[in-house]
C-alpha cells in the first residue's frame, strides 16, 4: 500500500492551484439522473470519490463523457439499483436515492454501513422522501424506496440541516407534484451550486443560500453547462499548511467568500490572509497563538476543517480548545499527532491542545481524510520524518497533493508499493 513520506521543516513558497469542490460536485453528478439530456459539469476534480459516483452512474446506465475536467453525463437509466459494492466506498453514494425516486418511481441503494467518523444515519433523508410519498423498506442491507406516480410536494422540516438529505430532498423535490419546503436546511455553499445547476436545469427554487428552500416541482428537466465551485476545504486545508511551516503562499482560484469561519481564527492567531485578483495569498508571521474553535454547521466554523486546524494549534504558542459538535467521533488524529510530540487531550467533544514548540517525525496512519491530511499537515511542521500510511484516504479527496505541496518546496514524496 502506498504510503508519503515528509521531511519536516521547509517553509512552503510559491502558488499551487485549488481544484473544484469535491461535495459540490458529488451531488452535481447524482443530478445527472434527473433528466436524459446532458448535464455538462466543469472544473471537476479528478478524484477517487469522482470515479466512486461516475461508476454508480454507469451501473445505472448512463454514459459519462470525461475530458479532463469536463464530464458530460446523459443517457436512459437502465437499472435503479446502487450496488453494496459500489456504496461501501463512499458514504455519499446515497445521494443517487432521491434522484433515482423522482426520476423512476423506485430506487434500490445499498445502504451506508457505519463510517469511521461517527454513526451517520440516513434517517433523515429516508423520512423525507416518506413525506414526499415514498413507501421505504430496509431489506438485506438495502434502502427499497417506491412511489406509485410522482413523488408529492411536502412540508419537511429538518430536525437537524444535514448536508446530504437536504441535497437528496432539494434533487427529488424538483421533479415531484406540487410545491416542497425544506425547512432547517442544510446552507453550506456545495448546496447553493447544486441549486444553481438545477435552476439551469430547469427547476423552479427558491430560498437558495437560506435554510428554507421552496422547490415548485416541474415534470421534467434538461440539460444546462455547469462550472463547478472552487473547493473551500481544500483552500482552508493549504491556508493550515502555509500556517504551520511558514512562508506563503498565493492558492490561486481559491476564494474567501465562504471561508470567514475559518480566516477569522487564522487571522487572530497571526496569520496575513489577503484576497487577490488570481486567489488567495497566505502568509504567517511569527509564531502562531492559541485560538478556540467550534464546529457548527455553515455558517460556522466546518468540521472538515477541524483536524487541519488542530495540527496548526498543535505548534502554536498557548493553548486552544476545539469542539466538534457535527459528528461524535471525529477526534481519531488525536493520537497520532500526540505521538508527534503534540500534547492534546480530549475531554468529551472537546479536545485540548497545548501547543509546542517542536512535533518530531514518526510513522502515523489515519482513518479518515480529514484525519490524513492533518498528519500531512503534522509532517510537514515536525523535526524528521514522518510516514503517513493508509495514503488511499487522501487519494478520495486531495487532487496531486504530494505535486502541488512539493511544487512549493516541501520535501514530501509518494512511495508506491
Ligand atoms: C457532508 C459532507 C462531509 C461533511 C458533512 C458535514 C459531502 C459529500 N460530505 O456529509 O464532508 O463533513 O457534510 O459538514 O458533502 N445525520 C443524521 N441523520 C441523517 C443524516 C445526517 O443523524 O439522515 C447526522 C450525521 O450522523 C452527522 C450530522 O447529521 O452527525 C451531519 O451529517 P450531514 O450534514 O448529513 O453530513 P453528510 O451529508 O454525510
Amino acid at each position: 500500500m502506498d504510503r508519503i513520506l515528509i521531511r519536516g521543516g521547509r517553509p512552503l513558497e510559491g502558488r499551487l492551484a485549488i481544484g473544484g469542490a469535491k461535495n459540490a460536485a458529488l451531488p452535481l453528478m447524482a443530478a445527472g439522473l434527473l433528466t436524459e439530456a446532458p448535464l455538462t459539469l466543469e472544473n471537476v476534480p479528478q478524484l477517487a470519490d469522482i470515479d466512486t459516483m461516475a461508476s454508480l452512474l454507469a451501473e445505472a446506465g448512463l454514459t459519462l463523457e470525461r475530458g479532463g475536467r469536463r464530464f458530460a453525463i446523459g443517457g436512459r437509466i437502465t437499472s435503479t439499483e446502487a450496488p453494496y459494492d459500489i456504496v461501501r466506498r463512499m458514504r455519499a453514494s446515497v445521494l443517487v436515492l432521491g434522484p433515482l425516486l423522482a426520476r423512476c418511481g423506485e430506487a434500490r441503494v445499498s445502504l451506508p454501513g457505519g463510517c469511521a467518523i461517527g454513526t451517520r444515519p440516513v434517517d433523515l433523508h429516508l423520512k423525507g422522501l416518506e413525506q414526499m410519498g415514498a413507501e421505504i423498506r430496509l431489506e438485506g442491507g438495502y434502502i427499497d424506496a417506491r412511489v406509485r406516480g410522482r413523488l408529492r410536494g411536502a412540508e419537511i422540516v429538518l430536525p437537524f440541516p444535514s448536508v446530504g438529505a437536504t441535497e437528496n430532498l432539494l434533487m427529488a423535490a424538483t421533479l415531484a407534484e406540487g410545491r416542497t419546503i425544506i425547512a432547517n436546511a442544510a446552507r453550506e455553499p456545495e448546496i447553493g451550486d447544486l441549486a444553481a445547476c438545477l435552476v439551469a436545469m430547469g427547476a423552479e427554487i427558491t430560498g437558495i443560500g437560506s435554510d428554507r428552500l421552496v422547490i415548485s416541482g416541474v415534470p421534467a428537466l434538461h440539460g444546462a453547462t455547469h462550472a463547478i465551485l472552487p473547493d473551500r476545504i481544500e483552500t482552508g486545508t493549504y491556508l493550515c499548511a502555509v500556517g504551520v511551516t511558514g512562508g506563503e503562499l498565493l492558492l490561486e482560484g481559491g476564494e474567501a467568500t465562504h471561508l470567514a469561519a475559518l480566516i477569522r481564527p487564522l487571522a487572530e492567531a497571526g496569520m496575513v490572509i489577503e484576497e487577490t485578483a488570481s486567489g488567495l495569498r497566505a502568509r504567517r508571521e511569527g509564531r502562531l497563538a492559541g485560538v478556540d474553535v467550534m464546529t457548527e454547521p455553515y455558517p460556522g466554523f466546518p468540521t472538515d476543517m477541524q483536524a487541519q486546524f488542530m495540527a496548526l494549534m498543535a505548534v502554536a504558542e498557548g493553548a486552544a480548545m476545539i469542539t466538534e459538535t457535527i459528528f461524535e467521533n471525529r477526534f481519531m488524529h488525536v493520537p497520532e499527532i500526540n505521538r508527534m510530540g503534540a500534547r492534546i487531550n480530549v475531554h468529551g467533544a472537546s479536545a485540548i491542545v497545548r501547543g509546542v514548540a517542536a512535533l518530531s517525525g514518526a510513522p502515523v496512519m489515519a482513518t479518515d481524510l480529514r484525519a490524513s491530511v492533518s498528519l500531512v499537515l503534522a509532517g510537514l511542521a515536525a523535526r524528521g520524518e514522518t510516514i503517513v500510511n493508509r495514503v488511499y484516504h487522501l487519494d478520495r479527496g486531495y487532487e496531486a497533493l504530494v505535486e502541488k505541496l512539493a511544487g512549493c518546496g516541501a520535501a514530501i514524496e509518494r512511495i508506491t508499493g
